[in-house]
């Protein structure tokens, strides 16, 4: 039997987040969150259980899912904590309404939200995050930890950097790498290559300033 997940974060992402487990049929015993006012409340249901060392009597029970937040330095960081305390690392959560083709690869403790279209020789990161309507064409990578918002369009042979993070309905032009670390705006139209750790936004989409 499937062991049960608790999840980083228990904000509108990490809800969602117990939400796909819910339609995927992956039982969730409750949610981390590092702020101890926050120890102990109740969120859709379940509980907030605290932090790592106090699931420690249950850990050999539990497999935990770090990308329950769309900051990616975050996800990092919580898996780094999970890492350092020695649990066990949930499986990535593909919703059943994805389509993914069998020259496709999503990496652990990934999220694929309903929606999503992953078509040939896709290769998505670990801890990744793609949200609701994500469209990855041909031949697309995307680094560790990045976050693709809702509706995001991604064109054939594209780089997302680890980190990257995406905003809600932003277009890649094919061909092009979106830097490390970087922000796309949400609405943007990317018609060039993004340096690491850059904000661009508009269209098409013009550099803001240095993350
Ligand atoms: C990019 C974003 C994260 C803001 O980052 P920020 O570091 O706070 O950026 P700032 O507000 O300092 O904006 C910097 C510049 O970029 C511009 N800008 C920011 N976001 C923009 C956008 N989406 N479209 C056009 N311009 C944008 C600002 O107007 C500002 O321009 P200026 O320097 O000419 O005045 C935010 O605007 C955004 O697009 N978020 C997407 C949210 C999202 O997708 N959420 C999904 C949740 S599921």
């Amino acid at each position: 039997m499937s062991r049960k997940l608790v999840i980083w974060g228990c904000g509108g992402h990490g809800r969602e987040v117990n939400h796909l487990c819910e339609q995927i049929g992956r039982e969730v015993v409750g949610f981390l969150d590092e702020r101890p006012h926050m120890k102990g409340s109740l969120v859709d249901g379940l509980p907030v259980v605290g932090n790592l060392v106090d699931i420690e009597s249950f850990r050999a029970e539990v497999l935990v899912f770090c990308g329950g937040v769309g900051d990616p330095a975050l996800k990092r960081h919580f898996l780094e904590r999970t890492l350092a305390a020695g649990f066990e690392l949930a499986p990535a959560l593909v919703h059943p309404g994805v389509y993914l083709s069998k020259r496709s690869e999503i990496g652990i403790g990934s999220m694929v939200s309903e929606g999503c279209i992953l078509t040939v020789n896709v290769h998505v990161g670990a801890h990744v995050t793609l949200n609701r309507g994500v469209n990855l064409g041909h031949d697309v990578t995307v680094g560790d930890f990045a976050t693709l918002s809702p509706g995001v369009v991604v064109s054939g042979n594209v780089e997302v950097g680890a980190g990257a993070y995406l905003g809600t309905g932003c277009a890649v032009r094919e061909k092009l790498t979106i830097g490390p670390w970087s922000v796309v705006g949400g609405g943007a139209f990317v018609a060039k290559d993004v340096r690491a750790r850059t904000l661009v936004a508009g269209v098409p989409a013009e550099f803001k300033k240095e993350i």
